[in-house]
């Protein structure tokens, strides 16, 4: 793998912020600690009460899910796992979290399906006298923690949105699989930024080998989940990042990245191989939580076969000479008029 940033598709002199189209590599650079908020187990299935919302629990394959539709759980290790694929993200944009260029006066940030809220509590700290708005379907984040200008709110993002006031920067971050329509999201997202404003939306591609055995486990993984979210209805993957489809929404384009980031510590960069090292135990705890629920529910498979593919899949992902990456693409775009 190339130390260098390849670029792949040069957009012509982009004003300002514009900065067109790269594939690169992740660059090295670590810094800050993770959060990690815990949830709880309480009992099979069953609604809790927070702030007035009842939030349901159903449990399934030894995992917790906070609905009947998302295809991750929310339980502990998947916390975990946000928590660790958060710091793995930061290397990659070389220790900042977004690529847009917000202004530091900017007023009002959203962050959709915030997760462990570990993103939007950093936004907060360094955009102090913003405030940032983190809404998720599930209490992975605690209420009334973090820095005082960072609220967490309980928020569908398929329901209609109800912010009175615009903002200034929208981000979204791992939310593929999430959506039946992301075409109804965009038109929420233009509807909610100020003019000048700017939506970052990033997601993770299937786990890539650089040097792939024929019928290799991942290529079959890869299928069946795909194939399986397909059928749920809320497809995985980056076909939401297509520019005319944003751009259909009325937002103008700004700029796309697109990172392969290693899986492992086979960079010989000390840096770079610390931070496969944290992408690669966030990309193999993610397996059993990403396809437990969609291949057993729509797939029809046994939960031992997806346990078994999972551990084959692991082992090809840590063989070093399979090279294992992920594809990250970063879009960002902004509302002009
Ligand atoms: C893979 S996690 C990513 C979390 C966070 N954005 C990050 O990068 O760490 C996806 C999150 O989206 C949330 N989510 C799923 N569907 C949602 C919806 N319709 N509205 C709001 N949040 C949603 C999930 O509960 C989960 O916390």
């Amino acid at each position: 793998m190339s130390e260098q940033p390849i670029e792949i598709d040069e957009q012509k002199a982009p004003p300002s912020d514009d900065e067109g189209e790269t594939t690169e590599e992740a660059p090295p650079r670590l810094s800050s600690e993770p959060e990690h908020h815990s949830g709880s187990e309480e009992s099979k299935t069953s609604t809790k009460s927070l702030s007035g919302s009842f939030l349901e629990e159903h449990f399934e394959n030894g995992r917790r899910y906070c609905n009947e539709t998302y295809y991750m759980p929310n339980d502990e290790p998947e916390q975990t796992r946000l928590a660790i694929a958060h710091q793995a993200y930061l290397p990659v944009l070389d220790g900042q979290l977004t690529l847009a260029r917000v202004p530091l006066n900017a007023r009002r940030i959203l962050d959709v399906g915030t997760g462990t809220g570990d993103w939007a509590m950093a936004m907060a700290e360094r955009f102090h006298n913003a405030e940032i708005i983190a809404t998720d379907i599930t209490t992975v984040f605690q209420p009334g923690s973090g820095p005082p200008n960072v609220e967490f709110e309980l928020d569908d993002a398929e329901e209609g949105w109800t912010y009175n006031d615009p903002f200034n920067f929208i981000h979204m971050r791992d939310m593929s699989g999430a959506f039946a329509d992301w075409n109804s999201i965009y038109a929420e997202i233009y509807k909610h930024l100020t003019i000048g404003g700017s939506v970052e939306i990033a997601d993770r591609g299937m786990i890539q080998l650089k040097n792939e055995p024929p019928d290799s486990y991942v290529k079959a993984f890869n299928g069946a989940l795909q194939s399986a979210a397909e059928r749920a209805g809320r497809p995985i993957g980056l076909a939401h990042l297509d520019r005319p489809m944003i751009e259909r929404a009325g937002l103008s384009f700004s700029k796309s990245r697109t990172f392969e980031v290693p899986l492992g510590t086979y960079p010989t960069d000390p840096v770079k191989a610390v931070a496969g090292k944290m992408a690669m135990i966030a990309a193999l705890e993610g397996l059993e939580a990403a396809s437990l629920r969609l291949l057993t529910r729509h797939l029809a498979w046994k939960e031992e076969e997806v346990r078994k593919l999972c551990e084959k899949v692991q082992e090809e992902v840590i063989n070093p000479d399979a090279r294992a990456f992920i594809p990250l693409q970063i879009v960002v775009y902004r509302k002009m008029m």
